[in-house]
């Protein structure tokens, strides 16, 4: 079993480049094997998630090569892709799996999906549903709500959907389903969710309306092959980003990092704590970026909730961090939607922070980090989820002694170079930056 090891910090110093966005990568791949002609991806997440993407499409007969640094895609169109002869496997990746959800919905073909242990616990009817308003035969356990999942589309009925989450991975599903109907499809969220998916379908030449928070798109528009160029990771730079305002005599550049409006909650919330962020905006063509530089800061905690959630929903577990090294407490509201990520997210979160003694709360949808806290060095586990491990990891670093993070493999999933870039930046001896 992988493990990390991490001793109290005598600082963080230096400029690292974050890796390419999660949501988009995904995106990138996805869209560019639909479309029509050749797309180049410059900065694709090369993590297993993005990974399991990429496979799926490539068993349904897309070529998708990496050339250098890009990745490469010659698209089969709406239309082209082949019935995979195997059950795709989407990993540990929601995105993959919902999203792909939507576009085998059009196919004229049954495919099977699963994913690993985690994604079979993660609820699935919130895509179902609305794919079976729209005419496609899904079966799977418990009526359809968990994978391993059969899907037989072909063409589609157009739906009206007001979904009850703000869930980018639900509203993304239906809009690439609405790709296949017959007629315009629309999706309507109590909050909005990354709209990354609007933007890039934009990119392929597909028109979308949005009229007061409701998208529509038009079926049977075709996508045509583009450059996409990913920035960094926000939820990825988060990690970095608090760590270098909670350890003394830290400094730390992140460059690249994506700044899309639905992204940036962490920020925000990161600055009303008293945060010393400089963000420094990038020119340049696509989803927008910036360098991105923090210092060593004292935070005092502040409540989170509303429709500021959805901007911020990945980066809650390192905000907890955040929050136990803070003045006075931080209540996190409206966060029923951690329960079910990669792991109960409430309750692994409040678990291993408690493991280096900080006092929290646990509640049905919320939960309150006491700050003030002086956390020692501890054993904790990632209970196989990617960010839990992560945040262990920074916390270690401003714990007295030592502590181990136990099972941290998932990293990979998202981040693979964490714990690498986390050596980069250690000042090794007093003084030495
Ligand atoms: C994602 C949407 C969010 C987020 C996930 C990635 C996406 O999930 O938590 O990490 O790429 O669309 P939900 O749609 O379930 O909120």
């Amino acid at each position: 079993m992988e493990n990390i090891t991490v001793h109290a910090s005598r600082g963080l110093r230096g400029t690292i480049d974050i890796p390419g966005d999660k949501s988009i990568s995904h995106r990138s791949v996805m869209f560019g094997s639909i479309a029509e002609g050749r797309t180049v991806i410059t900065n694709f997440l090369e993590s297993e998630d993005c990974i399991s993407t990429a496979d799926c499409f490539r068993e349904m007969g897309v070529k998708i090569t990496r050339i250098g640094e890009k990745v490469e895609i010659k698209g089969a169109g709406l239309h082209g892709l082949k019935a995979p002869s195997r059950i795709l496997d989407a990993g540990n990746s929601g995105t993959t799996l919902r999203l792909m959800m939507g576009i085998l919905a059009g196919q004229p073909f049954t495919s099977r999906i699963t994913g690993d242990a985690s994604l079979q616990r993660r609820p699935m009817l919130r895509v179902v549903a609305p794919l079976r308003e729209m005419g496609v035969m899904v079966e799977g356990k418990e009526n359809g709500n968990f994978c391993p999942l059969a899907i037989t589309g072909g063409k589609l009925k157009p739906l009206d959907f007001v979904s009850n989450v703000a869930s980018a991975q639900a509203k993304s599903c239906i809009l690439l389903a609405g790709l296949y109907a017959d007629g315009v499809t629309s999706v309507k969220e109590p909050a909005k969710s990354r709209d990354h998916t609007e933007r890039m379908l934009a990119e392929f030449g597909v028109k979308l309306r949005e009229v007061k928070g409701k998208i529509s798109i038009r079926g049977g528009q075709a996508l045509k092959g583009c450059a996409i160029t990913v920035p960094g990771d926000i939820s990825s730079a988060a990690f970095f980003l608090i760590a270098g305002a909670l350890v003394p005599n830290s400094e730390i550049t992140v460059k690249n990092v994506g700044i899309n409006p639905t992204r940036t909650g962490v920020l925000e919330v990161l600055k009303q704590m008293g945060a010393k962020l400089v963000i420094k905006k990038r020119k340049g063509r696509g989803e927008p970026s910036a360098d991105i530089t923090v210092r060593s800061s004292k935070l005092k905690g502040v409540t989170v909730k509303g429709s500021i959630i959805p901007r911020l929903i990945d980066e809650i577990p390192i905000l907890a961090v955040a929050a136990a090294m803070a003045k006075g407490k931080m209540v996190f509201k409206n966060i029923g939607e951690l329960r079910v990520k990669e792991s109960d997210r409430i309750k692994t979160v409040c678990s291993e922070l408690s493991k280096f003694g900080v006092k929290t709360k646990e509640m049905k949808d919320s939960m309150i980090i006491y700050g003030n806290s002086k956390p020692k060095g501890a054993l904790t586990l990632s209970h196989g989820d990617h960010r839990v491990a992560m945040l262990a990891a920074v916390l270690g670093l401003v714990a007295e002694g030592e502590t181990r993070v136990y099972d941290t493999a998932c990293i990979k999933t998202s981040f693979p170079e964490f714990e690498n870039l986390l050596g980069k930046l250690q000042v090794r001896h007093a003084g030495n930056y």
